[in-house]
């Protein structure tokens, strides 16, 4: 039926039908008489948007956009980025994941839970497209830091994914959220009447290890060579799954590799305004999980570049987590971390720890909200004229401090970037602009680079390309104002350049399919999405 193609997201556009496409396609007198431009229609859902009362609701009303019009709802996100990203992804969407058994209204990504299992290939089968070339995944396991959230965990791939087609150009034809039900071990979640999820366990174990492995092979059958984004996965599964698979398919963890990759962009960036080297930075890491220890592997994989052994490298990378400072004396360390451990006495407390490692740079991917306290803050401005700390926890409540909290413990002289946005501290009468050290520099430009020349696996050196050129497109204008990466609107120019980068790196590793073209950043430029009927 013509009403159909209405209620289509990918096909409708609405009030921008014209007089003659309605009467060809038998939506006369569907819609409104006024036949509109895009711009229109945007301004329409800016007016909408901005007169909503909280960001839960704005993000209830945009998904309600995209459920009714993707071209819209990308065109609205790829104008107005800096005003939509906070709603479409960190800090609201982890308020949306919180109430997802609340605000569901309609379907929208695939959900394939245990109960499944056997079968994993006939649900992937119900996807009505076949062309699919991306997919986000998560089992609900740590959904940024807020704990295991079962099925509601859902709202993160569809926000990676709303990402990925704002920010990369990827169509969203070709998008497929996932959530992998494998339970919830989180007791408030499973009693919530309202739940979506399987009232169950969480499976763990070699049951655990099967589900994700058939619905792994069932990705690759159904479509073949589909990068998949591993994402907010608990640390326990995260590297497990991402050393067992990063060799056999394209994919890549974004919460390990993708933060590698923003926070040694963030630390070059940075060191453009302190001025020393890679190399002579003692840098102390608040929190051993996947955020920070994919940042320490990369860092000690950049220092190799600079000349450094690993051991030398792995020297200047200290690690402190809920037990205290990672030593190699303590008992019972969890593979990752084993190979930061130092040979150093137990350090019980962060301002001890500070006060013995004397980093230059603290960066905190802990979830514990003031875990840099003013004496904290206080010993890293005494310790250096220009301390660089970075509080990357999400969503903005789980920040290790507030942007005024860093600056005003060194008077101005912080350069401090969060991982969810922060408005401009004003202080002595200058403005300090915080840079949001989060992975969507990173991911979006990963996910074209390698899609746009076919590289048949995502490599270490693409990380380093993609921070290299991240940490390029921080401006002068940026640094004067305190900012170490670059404003949200220029997300997009930044996934070009990342994705050039990436698929340079796969060139030179002689991993991608398409034939290199002449200019490689006009050939991934005009391959992009641009959400236009
Ligand atoms: P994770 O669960 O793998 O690691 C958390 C780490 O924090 C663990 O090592 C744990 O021991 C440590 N920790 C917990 N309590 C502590 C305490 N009281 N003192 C010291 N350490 C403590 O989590 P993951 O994936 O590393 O994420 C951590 C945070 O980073 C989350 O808030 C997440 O949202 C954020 N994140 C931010 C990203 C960004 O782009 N800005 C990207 C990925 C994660």
């Amino acid at each position: 039926m013509s009403i159909d193609l209405l209620r289509e997201p990918l096909r409708n556009r609405g009030t921008a039908f014209t007089t003659e496409e309605r009467e060809r396609l038998g939506v006369a007198g569907l819609l409104p008489p006024r036949v509109e431009t895009i711009d229109e229609q945007v301004a329409r859902v800016l007016a909408n948007l901005r007169g909503k009362a909280s960001p839960l609701e704005k993000y209830v009303y945009l998904s309600g956009i995209q459920d009714a019009n993707e071209t819209l709802y990308y065109r609205t996100l790829i104008d107005h980025l800096e005003e939509t990203v906070p709603t479409v992804y960190t800090p609201t969407v982890g308020e949306a994941c919180l109430r997802w058994s609340c605000i569901y209204q309609r379907p929208r990504g695939l959900y394939v839970s245990a109960r499944e299992r056997g079968r994993i290939g006939a649900v992937l089968a119900n996807w009505p497209r076949d062309e699919v070339a991306i997919i986000v995944v998560t089992d609900g396991g740590r959904i940024l830091d807020l704990g295991d959230l079962g099925a509601n965990g859902m709202g993160i791939p569809i926000g990676k994914l709303a990402l990925y087609v704002a920010c990369a150009g990827i169509d969203p034809a070709r998008c497929l959220p996932v959530l992998l039900d494998a339970g919830t071990d989180n007791a408030a979640v499973r009693g919530d009447p309202l739940y979506l999820g399987l009232r169950a366990a969480r499976l763990a174990g070699a049951e655990y290890d099967a589900f994700v492995e058939e619905f792994v092979a069932a990705t690759q059958a159904r479509f073949p060579g589909v990068l998949v984004q591993f994402e907010d996965f608990a640390n326990a599964n995260a590297f497990r799954l991402l050393a067992r698979y990063r060799e056999r398919l394209r994919c890549f963890n974004d919460d390990i590799q993708g933060t590698g990759a923003m926070g040694l962009a963030g630390l070059y960036a940075a060191l453009r305004i302190t001025g020393g080297r890679l190399a002579e930075q003692r840098l102390l890491f608040f929190g051993a999980g996947e955020a920070n220890i994919g940042i320490g592997t990369l860092v000690a994989a950049a220092l190799g570049r600079e000349g450094l052994t690993l051991a030398q490298a792995r020297e200047r990378c200290w690690f402190f987590d809920s037990q205290g400072l990672v030593t190699r004396d303590r008992h019972a360390l969890a593979e990752h971390k084993r190979t930061f451990a130092q040979d150093h006495a137990p350090v019980a407390g962060l301002l001890e720890a500070v006060e013995a490692v004397r980093p230059t740079a603290l960066i905190g991917a802990s979830g514990q909200p003031g875990a840099f306290s003013a004496p904290v803050l206080a010993a890293m401005a005494r310790l250096n004229a220009r301390p660089i700390v970075f509080a990357l926890s999400n969503p903005t409540a789980k920040a290790e401090c507030t942007a005024a909290e860093a600056y005003r413990a060194a008077g101005g002289r912080a350069i401090f970037a969060s991982g969810s946005p922060f408005p401009p501290v004003e202080l002595d009468g200058r403005s300090h602009h915080t840079g949001q050290g989060n992975n969507a520099f990173v991911f979006p430009g990963i996910g074209l680079g390698v899609l746009a020349t076919g590289c048949t696996r995502v490599t270490d050196e693409m990380y380093f390309a993609a921070a290299d050129a991240l940490a390029a497109q921080v401006g002068a204008q940026d640094l004067a104002c305190g900012r170490i990466f670059p404003p949200a609107a220029r997300l997009r120019e930044v996934a070009l350049a990342v994705a050039t980068a990436v698929a340079e790196a796969g060139y030179a590793k002689g991993i991608a399919a398409v034939p290199r073209p002449p200019d490689l950043a006009a050939h991934i430029r005009q391959g992009m999405y641009a959400a236009a009927y």
